[in-house]
């Protein structure tokens, strides 16, 4: 099968990019990681691609003029590693209209509750306050609006009596290291259309 070529964008751990890296290498998904770009110097996920032989990139949204202007650097460096597809994983900015346009149909988010249900930051918290008994993770195509787009894959978590942030973040965590090959496997396969805000999976190909 052909090899898409992914760009993942990070913040911070990384260890969603790192699942989908293990989950390219281990041929569970046809793609490769061509670049990791980071808003922040400091993404201890940096280290990790560096280690790996990844191209990485940081590209410091402070002091580098406007949303646009930032956006306009991050898809330049995606276009000069020939990147397909764009996996955002712990990247923690909203995307322009322009960006989203640059790559349409093509960028990927991962979110830690089942959406449309507590977007934004701090998910998890937001969901244990509300006292939810079950919430999850949800991989989605990016639109211009924060946590949004049409929904690929959600997998759902119980939230157990003893629950604080932490033990909630990290069941979250493990099933988000699912969701993301899961939903990059079936989208790059192909075979797929959107119906409305429905990601269908059962069109025939062509
Ligand atoms: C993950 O839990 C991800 O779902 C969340 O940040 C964490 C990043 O962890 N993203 C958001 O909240 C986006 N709204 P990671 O850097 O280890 O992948």
């Amino acid at each position: 099968m052909e090899t898409t070529r992914l760009g993942v964008l990070i913040s911070g751990r990384g260890s969603n990019m790192r699942a989908i890296v293990e989950a390219c290498r281990g041929g569970r998904v046809p793609a490769a990681v061509a670049v990791v770009v980071s808003n922040k110097a400091s993404a201890a996920g940096l280290e990790w691609a560096r280690e790996q032989g990844i191209p990485t990139r940081v590209l410091p949204h402070r002091g580098h003029g406007s949303r646009e202007e930032h956006d306009a650097a991050v898809v330049a460096a995606l276009r000069e590693h020939g990147v397909e597809w764009v996996c955002l994983a712990g990247y923690m900015r909203l995307l322009s209209a322009d960006f989203v346009e640059a790559y349409p149909g093509r960028i990927l988010n991962i979110h830690p509750s089942l959406l449309p249900a507590f977007p934004g930051l701090d998910a998890q918290r937001q969901a244990l306050e509300y006292g939810v008994k079950v919430s999850g993770c949800t991989v989605h195509l990016v639109d211009a609006e924060l946590d949004h787009g049409p929904i690929v894959v959600q997998r759902p978590v119980p939230v157990l009596e003893g629950d604080s942030v932490v033990t909630l973040s990290a069941r979250i965590l493990e099933q988000e290291h699912l969701a993301y090959p899961e939903a990059l496997a079936l989208l790059l396969g192909g075979g797929w259309g959107l119906e409305g805000r429905r990601v269908r999976l059962d069109v025939d190909p062509g």
